[in-house]
């Protein structure tokens, strides 16, 4: 559990920060006084950003532009902020991307580098900066998974099986590593409106309240909304799985989420 007044001065990492939810989370940490490293590929936006936060906000908010897919980008990261002497206290492995169709359509270029950055960076920024905060004895790793990886996504099948992989690993990791102080939490958010997905229900500043109070919680998932996790339930664990199946493949299919 990570309280308000733990994170004032300390720096937190959140990658996917240029846009949508990661921007919304920036803002909000920035807001409790945190310290920041905006990670994504856009320069200009992630300069942007950090001016404008350091100024409302007076903390320090370094920019790193990086494309996390690449093979070495993790290992770059975490050589930048130890040559820097950036403690991190808060990871957020947010930076994610989604493509949709069937999955005979897509292409594999594409499919690979989903999985480079959606699941591949995850782990290794995780495996690169969670032990120094074991070994501090506090600190918080926040990945951010989906509903979809709640339940096989037909037309968004890769990315739901990212996410599934990204729930699946982050609850694992938190049983491994209840003991040390540290805290760990995967959560899911369900359609939200950002560029990624501009028909989303929910807002992205709704998320990162929720990515907040799910640091200042224990246990090891939470999903954004309860319509979203009352859906995550539902197709999850309740309804027998062709007829979560058919009925997501409908929905799906006609692109409405
Ligand atoms: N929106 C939804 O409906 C929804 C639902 C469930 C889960 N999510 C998850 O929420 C997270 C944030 O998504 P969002 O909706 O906020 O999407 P978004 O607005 O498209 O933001 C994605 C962020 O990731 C960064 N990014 C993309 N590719 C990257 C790469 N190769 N290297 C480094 N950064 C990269 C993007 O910045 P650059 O383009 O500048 O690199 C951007 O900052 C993702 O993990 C997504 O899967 C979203």
């Amino acid at each position: 559990m990570i309280t308000a007044a733990q994170m004032r001065d300390k720096f937190a990492v959140v990658t996917g920060a240029s846009t949508g939810i990661g921007a919304a989370l920036a803002e909000r940490l920035a807001a409790s006084g945190m310290h920041l490293v905006l990670v994504a590929r856009s320069a200009g936006k992630l300069d942007e950003a950090a001016a404008r936060l350091s100024r409302q906000h007076g903390v320090t908010v370094r920019a790193v532009a990086l494309d996390l897919a690449d093979a070495d980008a993790p290992a770059r990261l975490a050589k930048t902020l130890a040559d820097e002497g950036i403690e991190v206290e808060i990871l957020v492995n947010n930076a994610g991307v989604s493509t949709r169709g069937p999955v005979l359509d897509g292409d594999p270029a594409r499919f690979r580098a989903m999985i480079d950055l959606n699941v591949t960076a995850l782990t290794e920024l995780t495996t690169l900066l969670m032990p120094a905060m074991v070994a501090r004895g506090h600190g918080a790793v926040v990945n951010v998974a989906s509903t979809g990886g709640y339940l096989p996504a037909p037309h968004l099948a890769v990315y739901s099986a990212t996410k599934a992989y990204v729930v699946s690993l982050t609850q694992a990791l938190w049983a491994e590593t209840r003991s040390t102080g540290v805290r760990v939490v995967v959560v899911s958010p369900g359609p939200t409106k950002t560029p990624m997905n501009p028909r989303g229900t929910r807002s992205a500043e709704a998320v990162a309240a929720t990515v907040v109070r799910a640091l200042a919680g224990t246990g090891p998932a939470v999903v954004d909304g309860r319509l979203n996790a009352l859906t995550a339930f539902l197709f999850g664990r309740v309804l027998p799985r062709r007829l979560s199946l058919a009925v997501a493949r409908r929905v799906l299919a006609r692109g409405d989420v």
